[in-house]
């Protein structure tokens, strides 16, 4: 199916690697001219066509500048994906575990980081009648199931696509959410990522934590979910497509979640 995304402009954060890398090939296939946004841009982002930009989203600052430069490149601005979020490990611990300088560095990657882009592109967006697609967590709906500070920041992210799919539905911008379950990134995979963190926590080996994980999880598919199977629900969602979708909430979890 065409998605009649052609000579669509996008900027995409998170962009380098994982489910961010994927959305970029994803949109780039469809002829979406993209700029893609990590800390540090891999040859890969290139290699996609895309226009890699370095911004630390952890900033207050990064947001502003970061939609400055994409819209100056891109001639404006049709799509915006915000997938920036997980972070770095250090998410394990119960809730008397965690300091406010962690909640501050959890929310503001998993949820403020967006709030701040998507300020900055609202108004390049309404003038192209965009499309913002943000990446949360079935973790929003299912909180027991991951790190509190974690699911609590990617709840708020969920409810704010939703408020502002309200608000600014009637100047022509549609917003959507993807939660994702397990996806095999490095969040999970890499050796210091938050799966490998998990396992220590759980005194079990880490190899141990994947292969159980689906199971664990009441995965119906027994495998983790692609990077590009949740690209192609992003760019479905970003695309002409879907234009009478918005406001709502996708989860892409091999039916991990039983109540919704
Ligand atoms: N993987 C899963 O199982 C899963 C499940 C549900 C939801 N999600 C969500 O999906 C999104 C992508 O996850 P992923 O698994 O693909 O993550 P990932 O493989 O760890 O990639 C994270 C991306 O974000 C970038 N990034 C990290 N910190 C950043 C910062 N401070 N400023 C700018 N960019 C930053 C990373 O690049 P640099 O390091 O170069 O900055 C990288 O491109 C996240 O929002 C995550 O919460 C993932």
């Amino acid at each position: 199916m065409d998605l009649q995304l052609n000579g669509k402009t996008a900027l995409v954060t998170g962009a380098s690697r994982g489910i961010g890398l994927a959305v970029v090939h994803a949109l780039a296939a469809e002829g979406v001219r993209v700029v893609a946004a990590a800390r540090t841009p891999t040859p890969e982002l290139a290699a996609a066509g895309a226009m890699p930009v370095a911004a630390d989203l952890s900033d207050p600052a990064t947001a502003a500048r970061l939609v400055t430069e994409a819209v100056a490149e891109l001639g404006g601005l049709d799509i915006l994906v915000n997938n920036v979020g997980g972070g770095d490990g250090g998410l394990n611990g119960g809730f008397l575990d965690l300091t406010d300088a962690q909640w501050d560095q959890v929310v503001d990657l998993n949820f403020f980081a967006t709030v701040r882009v998507t300020r900055a592109a609202l108004p390049a967006l309404a003038a192209a009648r965009g499309a913002i697609v943000n990446v949360s967590s079935i973790g929003a709906r299912v909180p027991h199931g991951g790190p509190v500070a974690y699911t609590t920041a990617k709840a708020a992210l969920t409810a704010f696509g939703k408020a502002l799919a309200e608000e600014f539905g009637p100047q022509g911008v549609r917003v959507n959410t993807v939660s994702p379950g397990p996806v095999r990134t490095d969040m999970w995979e890499s050796p210091t990522g938050y799966g490998a963190e998990l396992a220590t926590a759980m005194s079990i080996p880490h190899a141990d934590l994947l292969a159980g994980l689906p199971a664990a999880m009441g995965m119906l598919i027994n495998r983790l979910v692609e990077p590009d199977e949740v690209a192609s629900l992003v760019a479905y969602l970003a695309s002409p497509r879907a234009a009478a979708t918005t406001g709502t909430d996708h989860f892409i979890d091999g039916g991990a979640v039983k109540t919704a």
